[in-house]
């Protein structure tokens, strides 16, 4: 865990980040004629991180650039943030100090986010875990425009997110729907959500009868988590509820998925049902005035015994009916029973998150959540607005009625998979017949999961949509 602090006065042997642009004059800030004159070298040959060999500390300079875009330049702070995390850890230094000479209050933050979510690491299965840790373990920040509640705002959302990791990096063996659950307990006794877990009986009275299909090749039972963060005063009279897919691993069923490949990083497909937990954590933990309903279904598929098999009719919690003809396709399933249970709330809104489709990797890759639904313009801009902000931006799809056309079958009302084309909006289609409300739906296969390192976003689970909400349920006005 890295520790963020806001420090009024600075210690002159810190290990020092200084953020200046090319016009800063350096040399107030404890640098020699020789070190000053250095950096005037530098600056003039346009480098921008330019490290100053100092016996008392290390000490980095960043001339930072203004982007077109006020987003692009937090993002561009973010990734510095991560570069000097990795010569921190580099240098073998446990502490560092971010000096802010322009004073502009988000970049400066954004600097120390890059840093703190950069150093994230998996080590839970490590025997040498001790040895591998990052040094990195405190940033102590100094700017005149930075108050000591930005910071712990900040904070809060680092761990939440990267809590989403761990939670995504688990595999299965260790975070089946149970013990998902079970985690989902404990960040609510520590943030001060309420948190109610309903077992495989609870979930078979309710009718849930997707979430319960997917669960028949499974050995472990399924659970359906309800989490409620209600503040004392909340801003919105109508509850938010956000939906996450819990599927701790996807083989596919019986519609085996190819081992070699597709399958390995399947257990990063309770990515979203991590981001929905974790956003109700930040939000508990940061007191945010706002209502918000979680709702996490959570089961693996499996190809047991008595798997669901292609051709089987379910019958939904809302009573529709299901031609079930692949059984890779579970997610949609067991997400449209919470979208039908998330009625009961009068939703202001709902919005799910699930690593839903491949298509939607094939579409945008990591770089972006494919977003579509029924939500009117104003709602879907704001959160495009919170994506770039946070840069976990979303690409809206087209969500135009031809495309539940695909989902027609004869011998019920719809079929869970609606062919070769659209695949992620005819999965999108699917499950807004379950929905009666303002509703979004954010497919986030492409972004959850990386294979390799993505600036600050180390190989793994990345904890993709808890900024993202975060910062729109911080903002919302009713
Ligand atoms: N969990 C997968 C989608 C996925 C793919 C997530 C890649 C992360 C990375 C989902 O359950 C799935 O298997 N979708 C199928 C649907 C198809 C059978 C209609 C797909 O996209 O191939
Ligand atoms: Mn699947
Ligand atoms: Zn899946």
């Amino acid at each position: 865990m890295t520790t963020l602090k806001h420090i009024t006065k600075l210690a002159e042997n810190d290990n020092t980040i200084l953020i200046g642009t090319a016009k800063t004059d350096f040399s107030k800030y404890g640098l020699s004629a020789d070190e000053a004159a250095f950096v005037k070298k530098q600056i003039a040959a346009e480098e921008k991180i330019i490290p100053v060999n100092q016996y008392k500390r290390r000490l980095v300079i960043y001339i930072a650039e203004t982007k077109k875009h006020a987003y692009q330049t937090l993002e561009a702070y973010r990734k510095t943030g991560n570069k000097l995390c990795g010569m921190v850890n580099g240098a073998k230094l446990e502490s560092v100090t971010i000096v802010d000479l322009i004073g502009n209050q988000e970049n400066t933050l954004a600097l120390a986010e890059g840093m703190a979510l950069g150093n994230y690491q998996f080590l839970n299965h490590r025997s040498d875990a001790k040895k591998a840790a990052n040094s990195l373990n405190t940033i102590n920040i100094y700017s005149k425009k930075v108050k000591a509640t930005d910071i712990i705002k900040l904070q809060i959302v680092i761990d939440a997110t990267n809590k989403a990791r761990t939670l995504v990096n688990e595999p299965v063996n260790y975070l089946n729907a149970e013990q998902l659950a079970q985690e989902f307990q404990k960040m609510g006794k520590e943030a001060g959500f309420s948190v109610e877990v309903f077992n495989k009986a609870k979930i078979t009275a309710l009718k849930m009868g997707g979430l319960l299909a997917v669960n028949r090749g499974s050995i472990d039972p399924p659970t359906f988590t309800v989490m409620e963060w209600k503040p004392n005063r909340p801003k919105n009279k109508k509850p938010y509820v956000l939906v996450g897919k819990g599927v701790v691993y996807d083989t596919g069923g019986l519609s085996l998925k190819p081992t070699a490949n597709s399958m390995d990083e399947m257990k990063c497909d309770m990515a979203g049902g991590a981001a929905v937990g974790c956003t109700l954590y930040a939000l508990a933990k940061a007191n945010v005035p706002v209502h918000v309903i979680g709702l996490v279904p959570a089961t693996d598929n499996r190809p047991g015994m008595n798997a669901y098999t292609p051709g089987d009719i379910l019958t939904m919690h809302n009573g529709m009916t299901v031609e079930m003809l692949n059984a890779d396709a579970e997610g949609r399933l067991i997400l449209a029973d919470a979208l039908s249970y998330a009625k009961k709330y009068e939703p202001e809104l709902a919005i799910d998150l699930a690593t839903l489709t491949g298509a939607a990797v094939a579409a945008v890759g990591k770089y972006g959540i494919v977003s579509m639904g029924t939500a009117d313009k104003r709602t879907h801009d704001a959160l495009k607005k919170s994506g770039e902000h946070v840069y976990e931006r979303l690409v809206e799809f087209p969500f135009w009625d031809e495309y539940a056309d695909l989902l027609k079958t004869e011998i019920a009302d719809m079929k869970n998979i609606g062919g070769p084309i659209a695949g992620a909006i005819t999965a999108g289609k699917f499950l807004e017949k379950f929905t009666s409300y303002p509703w979004l739906h954010f497919d986030i296969a492409g972004p959850a999961f990386i294979n390799a390192p993505y600036d600050y976003r180390p190989k793994g689970g990345t904890g993709v949509g808890v900024r993202l909400l975060f910062d729109y349920l911080s903002n919302v006005t009713h």
